[in-house]
C-alpha cells in the first residue's frame, strides 16, 4: 500500500503539497461528509492535544468533535492555564508534550513559532492558525467550493478585504487547484508578497490566475464565489488600521450585483455583521457560511485520517 504524503507528518502549511494531493485531500473530505465516518477509526487509543495560544469557537470545537468521532481523546488546551505563559519556550513545551500525546493541534502568533514547537515535539502537528498562514481553513473553504460548485478549475473566487493569513492560505489552495483567485485589498493591506510571488510560480504549473488588486467592484466582477474576512484579525488592534479605507470593501447587496447570479458568498467567521459583510447578505440565499463552517469539521475529520490512518 502507497503510504500518503501526509502518513505521521506535520501539517504546518499548503505549501507541503501539490496540487494533486490537495484535491485528493478535499475529495476524501466530500466523501467521508457525504457516506459517514462509521467503522473509521484511525485515532483509536490516541491522545490528539488541541493547544490554543488565542481564542477559537470553530477550530477547537472541529477539532475536538472530528478527534472524538476518529475513536480518539481531544485534550484541549489553553496558552494562560500552561507555563508557555509565564515564560517557558515553546520548543520545551512541545518537546514534553510529545511525551504524552500522539499528535498536537496548535494555534499561535508567528509561523516561525509554530515551525519551533513542530521542530522540537516528536509527534505531528497540525497548524490550527498562525499569523502567516490559516490551513485548515482553506481545506474546508476549498470542500465548499467543490460541493457548490462541482470543480475547481476556472472558479472564479474574489477576496475582499484584509490580506490576512485566511487570504494567503485561500491564494495557496486556489492556485494550486486552477482557480481564478482575485484578492482586493485596501493599499498597504494586501496579502503578503512572499506568498504572492509563490502562488505565482503555482498559476505557472497548474495553469491558475492569480490578480492582486485594489478595486472591489472589478474584483467581483463575474465572480463565482465571494470571500471576505474581519477587517481587524485576532491579535491587531483596530486603532492601528485604516478602517476608513476598507469601507468600500463591505460585501453587501450592492456589491453581490457585479457577480455572477449563482454567486456563493464565504466567510470564515467570526463576522463583524455590518462592517465587513452586512446581514443581509450573510443571512441571505447567496449565504453558504454555516456550510463552510460545518465543513471545517469533515476537512479536519480527511486530514486526520491521513496523517494518522
Ligand atoms: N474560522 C476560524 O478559525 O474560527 P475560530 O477562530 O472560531 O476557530
Amino acid at each position: 500500500m502507497v503510504k500518503h504524503k501526509l502518513r505521521d507528518s506535520d501539517f504546518l502549511s499548503l505549501q507541503m503539497l501539490d496540487g494533486d494531493e490537495l484535491e485528493d485531500l478535499v475529495e476524501e473530505a466530500l466523501r467521508l461528509k457525504r457516506e459517514g465516518t462509521k467503522g473509521f477509526k484511525p485515532l483509536s487509543q490516541k491522545m490528539i492535544g488541541i493547544l490554543m495560544e488565542k481564542q477559537s469557537t470553530r477550530t477547537r470545537v472541529s477539532f475536538e468533535v472530528a478527534v472524538r468521532k476518529l475513536g480518539g481523546y481531544p485534550l484541549v488546551m489553553s496558552k494562560g492555564d500552561m507555563q508557555i505563559s509565564t515564560g517557558e519556550t515553546i520548543g520545551d513545551t512541545g518537546r514534553v508534550l510529545s511525551r504524552y500525546l500522539d499528535g498536537l493541534v496548535v494555534r499561535t502568533f508567528g509561523q516561525d513559532r509554530l515551525e519551533d514547537f513542530a521542530s522540537a515535539a516528536s509527534v505531528p502537528v497540525i497548524n490550527a492558525l498562525t499569523d502567516e498562514s490559516h490551513p485548515c481553513q482553506a481545506l474546508a473553504d476549498m470542500l465548499t467550493v467543490l460541493e457548490y460548485k462541482g470543480s475547481f478549475a476556472g472558479i472564479k473566487l474574489a477576496y475582499l478585504g484584509d490580506g490576512n493569513n485566511v487570504a494567503n492560505s485561500l491564494m495557496r489552495a486556489g492556485t494550486k487547484l486552477g482557480m481564478e483567485i482575485t484578492i482586493a485589498s485596501p493599499e498597504g493591506n494586501e496579502p503578503d508578497r512572499k506568498i504572492v510571488e509563490e502562488c505565482g510560480k503555482y498559476c505557472e504549473l497548474y495553469g491558475s490566475t492569480l490578480v492582486i488588486g485594489g478595486d472591489p467592484v472589478e474584483a467581483a466582477d463575474d465572480a463565482d464565489v465571494i470571500y471576505t474576512d474581519v477587517w481587524v484579525s485576532l491579535g491587531e488592534k483596530a486603532e492601528d488600521k485604516p478602517l476608513e479605507q476598507f469601507k468600500r470593501f463591505q460585501v453587501n447587496y450592492e456589491l453581490l450585483q457585479n457577480a455572477r447570479d449563482d454567486v456563493i458568498v464565504m466567510h470564515c467567521l467570526p463576522a463583524k455583521r455590518g462592517v465587513e459583510i452586512t446581514s443581509e447578505v450573510l443571512d441571505g440565499s447567496h449565504s453558504v457560511v454555516w456550510d463552510q463552517a460545518e465543513n471545517r469539521l469533515h476537512a479536519q475529520i480527511a486530514l486526520l485520517g491521513m496523517i494518522f490512518g
